[in-house]
This record gives structure tokens, C-alpha cells and sequence, in this order.
């Protein structure tokens, strides 16, 4: 039996078969008893092996520090893909468990540098994965410069890394604390890979309804021509979470709303709201796009921190009829914790397009509703004729992207109610993925996976857009980091999050979305 007939068992088991030409691969998993691995990573690697868009030779080598055969690995897995890989038949599974192998390799154990560049040549060899090999980083950031430099010294080993195999990472985030330490990571990651071969994840711009935003602008000749400042107002970027933070207290003392969300996800959805139409569509000239908003996007002075930036913190509440614990007494969670769960910024893009349209993001844990979405509000009309008839309702007219649940485009207009007066009120055209495609769309993991194992770096996150994202969050991190929050718990669970991010609007003469 040739090599590849052993490895290629998804063909014949599932979906459309590696229709984009995926390189045979080696994907070699860091972290791989943690959280991310057993909910996400490893259940998105078992949806694109039923789909059938794993490469014709896929093998996944677990990297851990404790010694384990690769058969109670196997068993172990088994049941997590049971519970977290909902919907993959059991013989898609145990094809892809054949393919799967364990290796215990601390990285501060010097042996580990031959025990992994062995068995990685190994199976390359059983499972004809050809010298490609994707790392994916899944561990605490603690982890990463160890790891890093265990791989640069893989790299050297014979066989590790063959001419013409690619040799790749993926990075969870967070990438750095701040901007000095997202530089330094960004120094080490040069020290072994090349920037082409590096894949910083932000899941967010693996989503479908993310993407679609590109396609909404570029793909149709209506918008493109309102989208600036002459008839955008203002844009409403929101995340908003029901979750606490899910036992996760440890990790999010040390970050907060700000850096775990805004300084990734949400501006780089703002990034692709605001950018310019790429040249092309290859990854560079898309990137070179998003990283050309971050860098016109108007610096927030420290002295003005309080007026363009709101922090909050969830007290005890209810969600859905359900009492809730305030943040503080969450697991590992500080009695008197200062950490943020609620940031509202404003920032102001100051180009030609956006001169003047003021930006408004926001995400808090705890809010009553798990949405995300972008509202584009358009300006009022410049004289309003119906008036002289009587009372009108006449609300700006909205655009509306929801990310998610419910993924979809909602525009909200005006319009005549029926019957012999002249009276006005705002309805909504509303377009949903749901019922429109009749199919869910795919996880983001499974897309990012996909386009790593392809070497389409487009949807992940270039070194100088990390920094640069950074660098606009900074002035607030220190200001926060150096002051104490007024009244913090200061909004209640289930509420839309604390009154002082109403009066920023308020005060620009807006108020936020509810949703
Ligand atoms: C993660 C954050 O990056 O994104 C979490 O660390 C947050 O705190 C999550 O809950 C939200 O992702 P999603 O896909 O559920 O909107």
C-alpha cells in the first residue's frame, strides 16, 4: 500500500475532497491538552477532514510534557472529538486518529531537539507528509519564546526542514502585553521564521460575515459610492458578550477588555470597514490596505484619555432571568480587581474618506445580548419635507453587518405608513445568511487552518499591524494601567454597560445601538 493510500482516508468518507490543492502536511500542535485545542483546533481539523479538505497526507503530532503512548493519546481524543466535534461520523474520526501522534517534548529538556526533529522526519516518512510542517502555538504566551527556540534549533536538524517544505507557525493570540513586548515577540519569531511563514491568528477575520464585508463593499457598485464622509455620520462598531469570563479569571486579570479585544478583533474589523479597495486581492496588497487605516487613524493623547475612552466592570446581575456574579468574585479574580470588561473607544481616521466620522467601538462581558455587529449611520437628510404633514419618525438610516448570531445585513429606511395621512417610520430590509444559504457557515479555526495549510497568509495578522495596533491602544492601557477606575463594579450585569460610555455618545450627540 503506498503512503498516501494510508493517509488519505477522508476522500471516501466525506465532502468534496481537497479541491484547493493543499500540500501534504505535518501540523504540530503545542498546547495540545489545553482548552482551545480540545474545543476549537483539534474539532476544526476533524470538520475539514470530514469535509474532505485536509490534504491527501495530513498527520497532527500533539506536543505535551508528560509521556504518553500514541495510543492513549488517541483514546483520549477520541472522546473529546465525541463531545466537541458534533456531527463527524465516528469512522471520520478514527481515520483522522490514525494520523495522529503524541510526542513528549519539554522545551527547556535539551533532548527535545532531536527527539521532535526525529519524529517528525518519522512520520513524514510512514504518512508521506513530505518535510511541510505547521506549527501551531496553542500554549500561554509564557510558552512561546521556549518554543521558539526549540524550533530554531529543529530547523537545523537533518530532515527537519527539507529543501522546498514549507515550515510554518501559527500564533494564538495574545501577541504581546503591549507594544514593547509584541515588538520583542515579533524580534524572536525573525530570529527562526521568515515573515511570509508566520501566521498570527485573530479568529475574528476568520469568520464568514467578517469577510463579507470586503465582498459587500467591492462586489457591488451601490455602497462603495455613499462610503465616506459625505454621507456616513458616524460608524458603531460593537461586541458584546452574556459570558463572564468563564473560568478564564487568571488570564483576563492580566489583560482586560481593551487588550483582549479591542486592541485585535475590533480593529481589524474597523480595518476592513475603512480601508481603501486593495489593488489586488493577494494577501499583501489586502494587508498593505488594513495596515494603511491603523496608521491614519488619529493618535489618542494621554491628557485625553478620559474623553475618548471608557472602562467598566460587571457587578452581580442577571442574564436571561439567571443571577450572575459580579467580576469580582469570579475565580481567580482579585476582591478589589481593577481589570476592565467593558471598553468603549473613539477613534478618528483622519484621511479624506473619514475625515470628520468619528469611529465608536465598544465590547463588555456580561452585556444582555451576544451580538457583534457594525452600523454604518448614515447623515440626516439635509431639509425634512414631511414634517408639515404631522409627526414623523424619521430615524438616520443604518447599515447594519451582524458578525454574529443571526449573521446578516439589515438597512434601515423610511417609509410611508399606510393610510391617508403622510406619516413616516423606519423600517428594515433585512438579509440573512441563515435563510438566504441554508447552511451554516463554517467555523473560523476550520478557514484559518485551511488558508495556513495553503500558505495564504490574507486573514492572519502581518507583524507590522500587530505593532501597529499596539501603538493606538497604548495611551490607554498606560493611563488606565495609572489610575484607579472610578466606582468599578460600575455597570450590573445584564445591563448595556456602564453610563459614562452613554454620555461619550451624548456628548458627540449620539447615543449606542441596542440591540
Ligand atoms: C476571544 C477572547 O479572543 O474572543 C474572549 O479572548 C472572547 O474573551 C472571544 O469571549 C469572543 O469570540 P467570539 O467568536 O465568541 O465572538
Amino acid at each position: 500500500m503506498s503512503p498516501l493510500s494510508v493517509v488519505n482516508p477522508f476522500r471516501s468518507v466525506g465532502g468534496v475532497g481537497n479541491p484547493k490543492g493543499v500540500e501534504p502536511t505535518l501540523m504540530v500542535l503545542f498546547g495540545a491538552t489545553g482548552d482551545l485545542a480540545k474545543r476549537k483546533i483539534i474539532p476544526s481539523i476533524a470538520n475539514l477532514a470530514q469535509n474532505g479538505l485536509l490534504p491527501s497526507a495530513f498527520a497532527l503530532l500533539c506536543v505535551g510534557r508528560t509521556d504518553q503512548t500514541d495510543d492513549a493519546y488517541r483514546a483520549e481524543l477520541k472522546s473529546t472529538l465525541r463531545e466537541f466535534a458534533h456531527g463527524v461520523p465516528v469512522e471520520v474520526i478514527d481515520a483522522l486518529l490514525r494520523n495522529v501522534f503524541f510526542v513528549r517534548c519539554p522545551p527547556d529538556d535539551p533532548n527535545s531537539v532531536r527527539v521532535l526533529a526525529e519524529r517528525m522526519v518519522g512520520i513524514d516518512r510512514d504518512r508521506g507528509t513530505r518535510g511541510n510542517r505547521l506549527f501551531y502555538l496553542s500554549t500561554p504566551p509564557s510558552a512561546f519564546f521556549p518554543i521558539l527556540e526549540l524550533l530554531g534549533r529543529v530547523r537545523t536538524q537533518p530532515g527537519a526542514n527539507p529543501d522546498r517544505a514549507s515550515y510554518r507557525v501559527i500564533l494564538e493570540k495574545p501577541f504581546g502585553r503591549d507594544l514593547e513586548t509584541a515588538i520583542d515577540l515579533n524580534r524572536r519569531l525573525l530570529d527562526v521564521f521568515r515573515e511570509h511563514e508566520i501566521y498570527r491568528i485573530d479568529h475574528y477575520l476568520g469568520k464568514e460575515t467578517v469577510q463579507n464585508v470586503l465582498v459587500l463593499r467591492f462586489a457591488n457598485s451601490i455602497f462603495e459610492p455613499l462610503w465616506n464622509h459625505r454621507y456616513i455620520d458616524h460608524v458603531q462598531i460593537s461586541v458584546a458578550e452574556t459570558l463572564g469570563v468563564e473560568g478564564r479569571g487568571g488570564y483576563y486579570e492580566e489583560s482586560g477588555a481593551l487588550r483582549d479585544m479591542v486592541q485585535n478583533h475590533i480593529l481589524q474589523l474597523l480595518c476592513l470597514v475603512a480601508m481603501e479597495p486593495p489593488a489586488a486581492l493577494d494577501p499583501e496588497s489586502i494587508r498593505d490596505e488594513r495596515r494603511k487605516v491603523l496608521r491614519s487613524i488619529r493618535p489618542i493623547l494621554r491628557d485625553d484619555v478620559d474623553l475618548f475612552a471608557v472602562r467598566g466592570q460587571y457587578g452581580p446581575g442577571s442574564i436571561g432571568g439567571k443571577r450572575v456574579p459580579g467580576y469580582r468574585e469570579e475565580p481567580s479574580v482579585k476582591p478589589n480587581s481593577r481589570t476592565e470588561t467593558y471598553a468603549a473607544v473613539r477613534f478618528d481616521i483622519d484621511n479624506w474618506r473619514w475625515a470628520g466620522v468619528p469611529f465608536y467601538l465598544r465590547t463588555g462581558k456580561r452585556l444582555p445580548k451576544k451580538v457583534s455587529e457594525v452600523a454604518i449611520v448614515f447623515r440626516d437628510i439635509p431639509h425634512r419635507l414631511f414634517d408639515a404633514q404631522g409627526p414623523t419618525e424619521l430615524d438616520a438610516n443604518v447599515l447594519s453587518l451582524r458578525i454574529q448570531p443571526d449573521e446578516g445585513i439589515a438597512l434601515k429606511f423610511g417609509t410611508k405608513v399606510p393610510g391617508f395621512d403622510m406619516r413616516v417610520r423606519p423600517v428594515k430590509m433585512d438579509f440573512q445568511y441563515g435563510a438566504a444559504f441554508g447552511v451554516a457557515p463554517p467555523e473560523a479555526y476550520e478557514r484559518l487552518l485551511l488558508d495556513a495549510m495553503l500558505g495564504d497568509p490574507t486573514l492572519f495578522i502581518r507583524g507590522d499591524i500587530a505593532e501597529d495596533a499596539w501603538r493606538l491602544v497604548m495611551p490607554i492601557v498606560d493611563v488606565w494601567a495609572n489610575s484607579t477606575p472610578e466606582g468599578f463594579p460600575n455597570y450590573e450585569s445584564g445591563s448595556f454597560g456602564p453610563a459614562a460610555a452613554d454620555e461619550m455618545l451624548e456628548r458627540d450627540g449620539y447615543s449606542w445601538r441596542r440591540f
